[in-house]
């Protein structure tokens, strides 16, 4: 996925197991950074899990809590990622291999799974990790590791997508 020629409004659909923690906070942080920058409307901004345990529920509080910290509110209800999901997204973000993996078995052409871009890939700060890692059973430091990850992968991303409209 040449991410560079993605059409206006820009899908975008963070992905990770439980959508309680790194996916909502995905979207969150994007949302914030569209909002701060302007035209909003431009966007499309959403997130999804692989599993269903969660279905309709607020993200994990401690989540909130560190997020709202940084400015975000996030209000996502967790809901499962769908078929539908690939004719409606341009571009899918896993957080992690398992995510990623989960997405490609669902994607029935290979225009679909070219769709699927890891959120690592935008991500290029000092601890680069190669996935967002699962905060679900850690501590603080966890949740502050993946928001410190998904600031640096989702300005890097507003910055390759909002590049190439000023390039055509
Ligand atoms: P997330 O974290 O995938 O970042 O939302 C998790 C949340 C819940 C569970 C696993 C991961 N769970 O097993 O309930």
């Amino acid at each position: 996925m040449n991410v560079r020629s993605l059409p206006v409004p820009r899908k975008i659909l963070f992905v990770c197991l439980g959508n309680i923690c790194r996916s909502p906070a995905a979207e969150g942080v994007l949302r914030h950074i569209v909002a701060s920058e302007g035209y909003p409307g431009e966007w499309e901004i959403d997130s999804a899990g692989t599993g269903r345990y969660h279905i309709g529920d607020l993200p994990d509080q401690r989540m909130r809590i560190h997020a709202r910290r940084r400015g975000y509110d996030l209000t996502h209800r967790c809901r499962q990622v769908t078929r539908a999901d690939f004719s409606r997204f341009d571009l899918i973000i896993p957080m992690d291999a398992s995510n990623e993996a989960d997405l490609r078995r669902m994607a029935s052409t290979l225009e679909e799974e070219a769709r699927i871009v890891p959120m690592a890939s935008f991500v290029d700060m000092a601890i680069r990790c190669d996935h967002i890692p699962d905060p679900y059973y850690e501590g603080a430091e966890g949740f502050e590791k993946v928001l410190d990850l998904l600031e640096n992968g989702c300005w890097n991303l507003y910055r390759k997508l909002t590049d190439a409209g000023q390039q055509q």
